[in-house]
């Protein structure tokens, strides 16, 4: 299989000396002369590790060559990777002028040589892109089968590249919605390889670059905090990755609940506060309550957007298998609908208000004073006939649910329970 290389930059570089070591044949494509005679002379353009020995040994068994011919290398060629660049505009958006630029001459060179092709992008591409590409550029060649469309993200780190493209620490592969790509390209994906719809491979490439992005920032702001305090950060973040269950893991990783109890919304004040107070800026640590709050106010959005007068709320606590109120995200949301004239139900088989003693005692009297009279013990009647139901938490049982719940209901899913997806209301996500 030939595959024809677009954009001899680091990706494209990398990729096209890392195919020819699994014996692909590879055509590079780029705008640059120099680049491309670089490639034709068996000399890597760019600097990595390992990379320069890959492309000579390629060049000198023939299996690779360059040129600035779009049409000369999808002659030549099954597949085109596109790696070229998509780098900042001033305003911060995205310029896909390259990517547009190359799908373009693609398109061309296979309508004018009535072949058959493969194309994958690998440029980072926000959600969407690849569907409108094909939908502007290359409608009429998919809709003949002519040419398939996959989105690839690359994940690997220049100065390890070629180390994490022959272990890649994770392979996404879109389709246009999430349907198997053909066996004859498990080669090339990998048999690994987890398949999505294209969106939600664009997806995966920023969300894991804003999370390392976060994870950077998190550990320097801890930094500067910790130096302030003469504590060595060094260990501080040594230690916090020591534990693997609670910390570095897919714990607290899942969209859902706004955060609340007792700890984490006191104790990010607590560290605020002395940030503030001490002239360390943190403003990640400083915008976490904030950017809570707007998740919450997303809930209400969506309830309000339910149109329904009565809301019942599956879970008062702010989390399940506990009767914890202290800041609870339903608990803030149980009191705009009260403010706000809905008709509220809740049912949380946890919470006694009769066992409820000190600060959560104080927490109900304060915030909800009358909660005993929307408090329900059945289901039953707390689901009632009509009305929004907010689940927070899995604590109603499901087949009950099942009887329960009408079409007249409307189902917003605040944590992720995707049964209630099959129940007769209109279901929602809350992030999905
Ligand atoms: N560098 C990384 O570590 C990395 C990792 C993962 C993903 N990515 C993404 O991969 C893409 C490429 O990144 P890069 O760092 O290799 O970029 P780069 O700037 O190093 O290389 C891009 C190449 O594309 C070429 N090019 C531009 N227009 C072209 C055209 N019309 N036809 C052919 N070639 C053209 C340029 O001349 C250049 O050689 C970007 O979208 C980037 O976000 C980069």
């Amino acid at each position: 299989m030939s595959i024809s290389i677009f954009g001899l930059g680091y990706v494209g570089v990398v990729t096209a000396g890392c195919l020819t070591h699994q014996g692909f044949e590879v055509v590079g494509v780029d705008v640059h002369p120099h680049k491309v005679a670089d490639f034709n002379q068996g000399k890597a353009p760019i600097l990595e590790p390992e990379v320069d020995q890959y492309i000579q040994q390629a060049s000198a068994h023939g299996r690779l060559r360059a040129t600035e011919d779009a049409a000369d290398a999808i002659d030549s060629t099954d597949i085109s990777i596109v790696c070229v660049g998509t780098p900042s505009l001033s305003s911060g958006d995205l310029d896909l002028t390259a990517v547009r630029q190359v799908t373009q001459a693609i398109a061309e060179a296979l309508r004018s040589q009535a072949k058959d092709h493969v194309l994958v992008y690998r440029s980072t591409m926000l959600p969407g892109s690849t569907r409108s590409l094909v939908k502007e550029l290359l409608n009429d060649l998919v809709e003949a089968g002519r040419l398939k469309v996959f989105y690839y993200p690359e994940f690997l780190r220049e100065g390890t590249a070629v180390r994490d493209f022959q272990d890649p620490s994770l392979m996404v592969v879109g389709t246009r919605n999430g349907e198997p790509p053909p066996s004859s390209l498990v080669k090339l994906f990998g048999v690994e390889a987890e398949v999505v719809p294209w969106e939600t491979a664009e997806m995966v490439k920023y969300a894991t670059n804003a999370f390392h992005a976060t994870k950077i920032t998190f550990a320097n702001e801890i930094a500067r905090l910790s130096k302030r305090l003469g504590v060595n950060s060094r260990v501080v973040m040594e230690l916090l990755c020591e534990d693997t269950r609670l910390n570095i893991s897919s714990c607290y990783l899942r969209p859902g609940n706004p955060f609340g109890g007792s700890c984490l919304p006191k104790d990010v004040r607590a560290l605020n506060q002395y940030a503030r107070k001490n002239d360390v800026p943190v403003p990640m640590i400083e915008h976490l309550l904030a950017s809570n709050q707007r998740h919450l106010e997303s809930l209400v959005r969506l309830i309000e957007d339910t149109d329904q007068e009565e809301v019942v709320i599956l879970g008062l606590s702010f989390k399940v298998d506990t009767d914890d109120l202290r800041e609870s995200a339903m608990v803030e949301v149980a009191q705009f609908l009260l403010g706000h004239g809905y008709r509220l139900r809740i049912y949380d088989p946890q919470l006694n208000l009769k066992q409820l003693v000190g600060t959560n005692k104080k927490m109900v009297e304060n915030k909800l004073p009358h909660l005993a009279s929307f408090l329900y013990r059945n289901l039953g009647s707390a689901i009632g006939q009509q009305g929004a139901i907010v689940a927070a938490q899995r604590c109603a049982n499901l087949s009950e649910l099942n009887k329960l719940v009408s079409s007249r209901h409307t189902i917003i899913d605040v944590n992720g329970w995707p049964e209630l997806e099959e129940l007769a209301g209109t279901y929602h996500g809350l992030g999905w």
